[in-house]
């Protein structure tokens, strides 16, 4: 299920300005971009024609869930 999902992430264009996928965010947030701002300056989202009106809203939900999902990881030990 979770390699069906990077499959899709890697295809599937999220800022579609710049043509930036969702598994280009994904892994961008994972090396530790943690806000939209830092997204913009690292991998260029939300630096389209439509200045982030399309793909703003998609990526912070995107940056929310992965925190989300880090504070309900069990710890290890
Ligand atoms: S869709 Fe991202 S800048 Fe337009």
């Amino acid at each position: 299920m979770e390699t069906q999902k990077r499959l899709i992430d890697s295809i599937k264009k999220v800022c579609i300005c710049r043509g930036v996928t969702a598994g280009t965010i994904m892994e961008a947030i994972r090396s530790g971009c943690s806000t939209f701002e830092a997204l913009r300056r690292a991998i260029g989202v939300g630096t389209g024609n439509c200045k982030a009106r399309r793909c703003r809203h998609n990526i912070e939900k995107r940056l929310k869930d992965h925190k989300e999902s880090l504070k309900t990881e069990t710890p290890v030990g």
